[in-house]
């Protein structure tokens, strides 16, 4: 899949097909667009579904969210990033990297919102730096 889609501005578009306003952003997420790091329970995969455990969180405009409880139609237009962009800028690769060095101890689902939940709290205040 392209980059460019791993980030995406949500449109109208796609809702078009078979979405309708009243679902959760993981439908989007997940089936329109085929990205499968956000987790989301009523698909099979692990997660509360209610705000609680962390496997479907996103960023909505750089803000750490949890898709299971936004429905799409309070989102037109905003920037969603999910787990699968997180290391496209210096601050995202360097959470990741600290990630992996540290072996950061986690759940499989669980994980990815803590990866995100870290990368928003260092913002842009981390600057990037060598070795
Ligand atoms: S699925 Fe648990 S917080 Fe969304």
């Amino acid at each position: 899949m392209a980059g460019e889609l791993w980030s995406f501005r949500l449109t109208i578009r796609p809702i078009r097909s078979k979405l309708r306003a009243t679902q959760p952003l993981p439908w989007v997420i997940r089936d329109e667009i085929g990205m499968t790091g956000t987790k989301y329970t009523c698909k099979g995969d692990y997660g509360c579904g209610l705000a609680q455990c962390v496997a479907c969180s996103v960023l909505i405009d750089g803000v750490v969210a949890r898709s299971c409880v936004i429905l799409i139609a309070g989102i037109y237009g905003r920037k969603i990033t999910t787990i699968e962009a997180i290391d496209q800028d210096d601050v995202g690769q360097r959470v990741v990297a600290s990630w992996v060095k540290h072996q950061v101890a986690q759940c499989g689902y669980g994980q990815f919102g803590k990866v995100i939940a870290a990368r928003n709290r260092s913002g842009n205040a981390l600057t990037p730096r060598s070795g």
